[in-house]
């Protein structure tokens, strides 16, 4: 508790210098700025800080680079000499000030994980930075697919994925998720090619191949976003669509076909949904994540296409962080928490509204399950110290901090304070914080200040004083985790312990109803077999269930795990080709981690990601390099 205390005075002290200050305005952009710093960037927004981004851009798929024209629109303080930007492997061609004026700059010294300062000489009056550069083949948030790495595999495709800080390699820019600006953009493409941003999007392709696009509200640097290829659109709703390559297009409709449900949901939930427009795009399958929030326009992975709308809480998940995350952002990667366990907490929220409590607390039980399985793996790896909602990732790549603990202990924390105070007082405190703190950056120290005032102090309930240090500060999980229920999964877990006794499908079936199962009874099964099955074990199941050949991803990539523990052939060959197809890297680690357990299966996926590497985006195969020792 004595932490929380002195950090909440600090805060308040601050708040003191504030309304102390001569030059009010600048000094409460200095004094937010303060609050809130951040050492994965380079930026000093208490100096000069970027608010408007108007990019010129042409993407060349003969080179793989973009050449651009970045003018940035900014605000100085009254004693301002430098504009400092973060950028990686960008090559700067020439700075100029708004009359065309040739400025000095330095690019510094490159440092691990962030890349180099770009510091421009300015004066308090500089108003706007024109930057012409040229992405380098290696920026990282970029992936080039040539036609046969496609969905389609008749034209190239480029996407991005800049979060955590990744949008310094293809836009110099202040890459923090505490500072926010507008944007515009021009984009030239190749004619036979779409191309979308996290903004407002085209339909259709016109034949001059140059785009249009306009980012109204402020975004932080993490949710800049583009994507290009030959890609269709399809309307779902009034505001909503899917865009897709040709082949996908229909089914990836019919997959989202209950979007609109959803985005009303979560608005009758908290608050008015604030962009406009709420768009996915499935991408092809080396995107590296299930889903990204970029605003407006949601990018996913195609493993999420089971035919059944059954994995959808993810786009449910997506949607949801245009409210945790995109309106209210962390203010630095420590608070990584605060983005992702409240959009698990609302994305179970939302689904509970369109298909039932049973569903979500399905969906609740097994994120309790992978919490608790992480935060065994985090103490044996001897990274106990991180299983804290509250991180320390200096000096480190804040992609470590995404692990099952900001999303899963995030998740019931908050599930943790609904039980507590009751759903009406909590979803009344939710939606008036989702409201008093849009656009707006929020620390850790903050959200608790906000809990306190606004909910405990507000009804006068009594919280524990150890509460916040147990749940925030403390690693592993706290006793009163709450645990959810469900009948379903108390059915398959009597049905697993039938099935290890004696191996029969038809007593499954009759007993236990598994001919009806749903997706998730499937995923608790599998999660719930033993480590070490034997060969005819093995057979068994898949004769029974079909495994192998499932065309769930996530079934089978649980599978997968069980398949290479148990070096089970017949599955070898599914197996490779799954590797070498997805590129989601919450797929691939489970199953390449299993390999390396022995040195027969590290030699085996050292051969099968020699094939695989060039279809994985940097974000998977630098994990996978790391993993294999390469
Ligand atoms: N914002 C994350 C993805 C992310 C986090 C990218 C950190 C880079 C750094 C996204 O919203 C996410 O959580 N995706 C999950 C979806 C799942 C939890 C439903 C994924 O990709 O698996
Ligand atoms: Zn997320």
């Amino acid at each position: 508790m004595k932490k929380i205390t002195s950090i909440l005075l600090l805060a308040c002290s601050c708040q003191f210098l504030i309304s102390c200050a001569p030059n009010q305005e600048s000094e409460d952009t200095k004094n937010n700025y303060m609050k809130a710093s951040d050492t994965h960037s380079f930026a000093k927004p208490e100096e000069a800080v970027v608010s408007h981004l108007s990019w010129d851009a042409n993407v060349n798929f003969e080179l793989n680079k973009i050449l651009a024209t970045a003018t940035l629109t900014i605000k100085t303080s009254s004693e301002a000499k430098q504009l400092v930007l973060d950028t990686k492997d960008l090559k700067i061609n020439s700075v100029m000030n708004g009359n065309n004026e040739v400025l000095n700059f330095v690019v510094g010294k490159a440092q691990p994980h962030l890349g180099a300062p770009l510091t421009i000489d300015i004066t308090p009056k500089t108003k706007n930075i024109v930057i012409t550069y040229e992405t380098s083949e290696e920026a990282e948030a970029l992936q080039w697919l040539e036609p046969s790495q496609t969905t389609d595999k008749s034209y190239p495709f480029l996407f991005t994925q800049s979060q955590a800080i990744l949008a310094r390699s293809w836009i110099p820019i202040q890459d923090s998720p505490g500072i926010r600006f507008t944007y515009d953009a021009q984009v030239k493409v190749p004619s036979e090619l779409l191309a979308l941003m996290s903004a407002s999007n085209p339909t259709e392709k016109n034949e001059s191949g140059i785009y249009n696009f306009e980012m109204k509200q402020a975004i932080p640097a993490y949710l800049m976003a583009l994507a290009v290829g030959d890609i269709q659109f399809s309307s779902l709703g009034e505001r909503s669509g899917v865009y897709a390559e040709p082949s996908v297009l229909e089914k990836s409709a019919a997959e989202f076909e209950d979007l609109e449900k959803m985005i009303s949901a979560a608005e009758e939930l908290y608050g008015p949904y604030r962009w406009d427009r709420y768009d996915i795009i499935v991408l092809p399958s080396s995107f590296p994540f299930g889903g990204m929030e970029n605003p407006r326009l949601t990018f996913a992975t195609p493993t999420i296409l089971a035919g059944d709308k059954s994995l959808t809480s993810l786009v449910a998940h997506e949607l949801a962080h245009s409210w945790s995350g995109n309106l209210v952002t962390n203010a630095n990667w420590n608070d990584f928490w605060l983005n992702e366990g409240f959009t698990v907490y609302f994305e179970y929220r939302i689904m509970e509204a369109v298909y039932g409590r049973g569903y979500s607390e399905m969906l609740a039980l097994l994120s309790l399950q992978d919490l608790k399985t992480e935060i065994a793996d985090m103490k044996a790896a001897g990274n106990f110290k991180d299983t804290s909602l509250k991180l320390d990732l200096t000096g480190r790549n804040p992609d470590d901090g995404m692990t099952s603990i900001a999303y899963d202990k995030g998740y019931f924390f908050l599930r943790l304070m609904e039980e507590t105070v009751g759903r009406e007082k909590w979803d009344a405190f939710l939606k008036n914080y989702f409201t008093s703190n849009s656009f707006k950056t929020m620390t850790t120290e903050q959200f608790i200040e906000n809990l306190q005032t606004n909910l405990f102090d507000a009804y006068q309930l009594e919280i524990a004083p150890t509460f916040y240090e147990a749940w925030i500060y403390t690693p592993g999980l706290p006793d009163n985790c709450p645990v959810p229920v469900s009948d379903k999964f108390e059915n398959v877990d009597q049905a697993a312990v039938t099935w290890a006794a004696n191996q029969s499908k038809e007593e499954l079936q009759a007993a236990y109803g598994s001919d009806d199962w749903t997706t998730h009874e499937w995923l608790r099964f599998v999660k719930g077999l033993p480590d070490s099955l034997s060969t005819e074990q093995m057979t068994n199941l898949d004769q029974a269930f079909g495994f192998t050949t499932t065309g769930n991803s996530e079934i089978f990539d649980l599978w997968g795990v069980h398949v290479i523990a148990n070096q089970y052939e017949p599955a070898y060959e599914q197996l490779e080709s799954f590797l070498v197809n997805t590129g989601r890297r919450k797929f691939l680690m489970p199953l390449y981690k299993a390999f390396v357990k022995t040195p027969e299966g590290t030699e085996m996926a050292k051969e099968i990601y020699t094939k695989a590497r060039p279809n994985y985006h940097f974000v998977a195969s630098s994990s996978i390099d790391e993993l294999l020792g390469l």
